[in-house]
């Protein structure tokens, strides 16, 4: 088991990695707690949690929306949660969003933790103090940033994980070591079998070294005003490509990860030889799949992404693997990479 902390002025968050979610009940207050999770997790862990009120949410994007806080908010009223109250969350990505944007909200801020159920959420979400919902088709368009007490990552949960899901998390660990674990990114290329087999002792020591980058990350610059920006590798491309086809987020960052290599490669920032070892490790997992995203859409849909400054894009680039840069570039010169990379195809 591994602890990390993210010590940010004001707060401190521990992560446990590798660590049993049954013991999640050492770590909360005696009383005046209340677990969020959704009905998927409740259905395979529920009869395994801490004995509390358990308040149950649709899974999926849909339940992050205000709609859905409101709702929680007058139950943790009817239960009597006061400032003192604690707030468990109990899931992936989507239950951890909830659960700190609810507790910082509730009350103007009540405590609050999680065990991290998926590989997405023990690799990126949960780290970082960053809790959104979204409005309408706009994801985490309302949020904060605070951190949870305390994250466990049990990679035990994992072996429940649809392939799906859990491939799409799996995509963010790859993005990890490419932005900034160079270390990382070769044990994924030399591990290709226990990553298949969700081996939890090799899982562990990959979400161990994914979240003390992230955590390094996030300690220098916690409100995404710099070094938070490499995060977003292939997230420029990869959300247009999740708006415009039915991609899983993971898979559309994965797509968005090789166009990124590859722009990368056309400046002359990373060898061909790095780019292939990129693009052959997303299509060894089965990453890269068929999107197609209207010729005439590009900008638009890469403007809709958060990461912008007027029309301009704080674009990720990578500089070899195991290291990052941002640049920050008119979105027309994305754009024109994207077509005349489609049309040579
Ligand atoms: N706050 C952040 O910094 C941050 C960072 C990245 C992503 N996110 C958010 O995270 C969300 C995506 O997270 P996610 O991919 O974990 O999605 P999710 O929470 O919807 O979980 C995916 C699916 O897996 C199921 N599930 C969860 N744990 C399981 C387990 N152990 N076994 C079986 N099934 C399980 C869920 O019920 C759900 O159906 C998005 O809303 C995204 O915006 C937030």
């Amino acid at each position: 088991m591994e602890k990390i902390t993210v010590n940010i002025p004001g707060s401190v968050s521990e992560i446990f990695v590798g660590r049993e979610w049954e013991t999640a009940g050492k770590l909360i207050p005696q009383s005046g707690v209340l677990i969020i999770t959704d009905q998927n997790v409740h259905s395979i862990y529920g009869n395994r949690f801490p004995e509390f009120p358990v308040l149950i949410v649709q899974p999926g994007e849909q339940s992050k929306k205000l709609e859905v806080i409101g709702q929680l908010a007058e139950r943790l009223l009817d239960a009597g949660i006061d400032r003192s109250g604690f707030l468990l969350g109990i899931g992936g990505g989507v239950v951890c969003d909830i659960t700190g944007f609810l507790a910082s909200v509730y009350m103007r801020g009540i405590r609050f933790g999680y065990v991290s159920t998926t590989l997405l959420s023990q690799v990126d979400a949960s780290t970082g103090g960053k809790n959104g919902v979204n409005l309408g088709d706009s994801k985490n368009i309302l949020g904060c940033f605070r951190q949870p007490e305390f994250v466990i990552c049990d990679p035990v949960m994992l072996y429940t994980l649809s392939d799906e899901e859990y491939f799409s998390g799996l995509a963010e660990l790859i993005k990890t070591g490419i932005i900034g674990d160079r270390l990382l990114f070769e044990k994924i290329e030399q591990n290709y079998n226990a990553i298949i087999g969700r081996d939890p002792e090799l899982l562990s020591s990959l979400v161990s070294m994914a979240v003390n980058f992230k955590a390094a990350v996030v300690t220098e610059d916690e409100r995404e005003s710099g070094l938070r920006r490499i995060l977003n590798f292939g997230h420029t491309f990869g959300h247009a490509i999740e708006l415009s086809s039915s991609l899983a987020h993971g898979y559309a960052v994965a797509s968005g990860m090789e166009l990124a290599a590859r722009f990368s490669c056309n400046k002359g920032l990373i060898s061909v030889t790095d780019l292939e070892r990129i693009t052959g490790m997303l299509k060894s997992f089965n990453l890269l799949r068929d999107y197609h995203i209207p010729g005439d859409q590009v900008g638009r849909l890469i403007l809709h992404d958060k990461k912008k400054a007027g029309g301009d894009i704080y674009f990720v680039l990578t500089e070899g693997i195991g290291k990052a840069v941002v640049e920050k570039m008119p979105a027309g010169t994305i754009v024109d990479f994207y077509l005349k990379y489609k049309a040579g195809k």
